[in-house]
Parts: C-alpha cells; sequence; structure tokens
C-alpha cells in the first residue's frame, strides 16, 4: 500500500512545486456580495485552473455561498445543491477538477448577479508566455521547452482521476 502511495505523493509533490495554484478572492474588493457582475470578475480573471481557490468572502450571516449545477445557476434554484456553506464569514473552495463550476446565493440575491459561473481550465506550463493584446499577431516563439512541463502537468491531470 505505502509502495504505491509514496510515488504519487512525491509525484504530487513536485507537481505542487511547478504548477503554482493561485488564490482569488471572489469579486475582489466587493467580494461575494449583492449589486456585483461576476460575469465582468470572470471575464477580468480568467482563466481558472485546476488547483486554484477561491475565496468567497461575505457578510457572516447575510450570504451563503451554493454550489449548484447550470440548470440551477440559470434558475437561482438552490433547492438541490452540490454543496452548501454558510458559516463564518469567508469560504475558500479549491476547483479540483476541470469544467465548469456554479455558485449562487440563496438569500435572495442571485438575481440581482449575485451567482458566479467559471471554468476550471486543465494545468498550464508553469511560466505562460508572456502575452501582449497590442501587438498583432506574428509568429509565436518557439516552446520547445514548455513541452515536458506540458506532459508533466498532462501526467498531473491523469493523477487527480487516479482511484
Ligand atoms: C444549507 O445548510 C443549512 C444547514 O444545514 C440549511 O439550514 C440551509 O437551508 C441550507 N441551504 C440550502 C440553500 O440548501
Ligand atoms: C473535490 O472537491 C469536492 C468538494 O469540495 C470534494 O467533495 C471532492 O472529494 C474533491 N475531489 C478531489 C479529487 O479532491
Ligand atoms: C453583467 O455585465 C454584462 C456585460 O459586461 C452584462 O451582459 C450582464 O447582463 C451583466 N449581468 C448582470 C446580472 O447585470
Amino acid at each position: 500500500m505505502a509502495g504505491k502511495l509514496l510515488p504519487r505523493f512525491l509525484l504530487f509533490l513536485s507537481l505542487t512545486r511547478l504548477a503554482s495554484p493561485d488564490k482569488f478572492t471572489v469579486g475582489d474588493s466587493q467580494a461575494w456580495n449583492y449589486n456585483v457582475n461576476y460575469t465582468d470578475w470572470v471575464d477580468k480573471h480568467k482563466p481558472f485552473h485546476v488547483g486554484d481557490w477561491l475565496v468567497f468572502y461575505y457578510q457572516s450571516g447575510m450570504a451563503d455561498v451554493i454550489q449548484v449545477d447550470e440548470a440551477a445557476y440559470n434558475k437561482c434554484d438552490a433547492s438541490n445543491p452540490i454543496s452548501n456553506y454558510s458559516k463564518g464569514r469567508s469560504y475558500a473552495f479549491q476547483l479540483n477538477h476541470t469544467g465548469p463550476y456554479y455558485f449562487i446565493c440563496s438569500r435572495g440575491f442571485c438575481y440581482g448577479g449575485m451567482r458566479l459561473a467559471i471554468v476550471a481550465e486543465p494545468l498550464p506550463p508553469p511560466s505562460s508566455p508572456p502575452t501582449s493584446q497590442h501587438l498583432s499577431a506574428g509568429p509565436r516563439s518557439s516552446h520547445a521547452g514548455a513541452y515536458p512541463l506540458l506532459s508533466v502537468a498532462v501526467v498531473a491531470t491523469s493523477f487527480l482521476f487516479l482511484p
């Protein structure tokens, strides 16, 4: 048992060094609140990656963080949550698989925009090549150096799905 787990653990350690997860404060200084447009917030901060953390800060007792599916997100329906968190003043949630995540507040503010839809993308190479939106797309510089790390990231992704 331990002989099987140890290599995975070491692999995990090396991966956590390569793919440093980011921590996002949902809503930035506006936090998790009504009257915040989280679609705009997501557009400003994406892409999000597997391993990143979302930290919801809210007024104690005034809000909750309900993870739902897409249909419930669209309807602001908190009656069948995937997860439900309302304690204290903050909640840290790790994006531990790729794909979409949906969060709403069940306290009546969802219709006003207090809902968050984000997509967790596969792990990137540790340092993304710098991009500039001001320059027109020229030939992209060689990314040869990134390939070994990219394959490590692929291994990392499959590692997450090991039983
Ligand atoms: C979340 O859980 C609390 C405590 O278990 C419960 O009182 C509340 O109704 C739940 N909220 C939703 C939206 O499921
Ligand atoms: C991912 O997160 C969810 C909710 O926090 C948890 O139930 C699940 O066990 C996690 N999966 C992995 C592979 O860590
Ligand atoms: C958020 O802003 C976008 C445009 O940036 C707009 O299309 C959308 O309707 C807004 N959402 C809410 C809930 O106001």
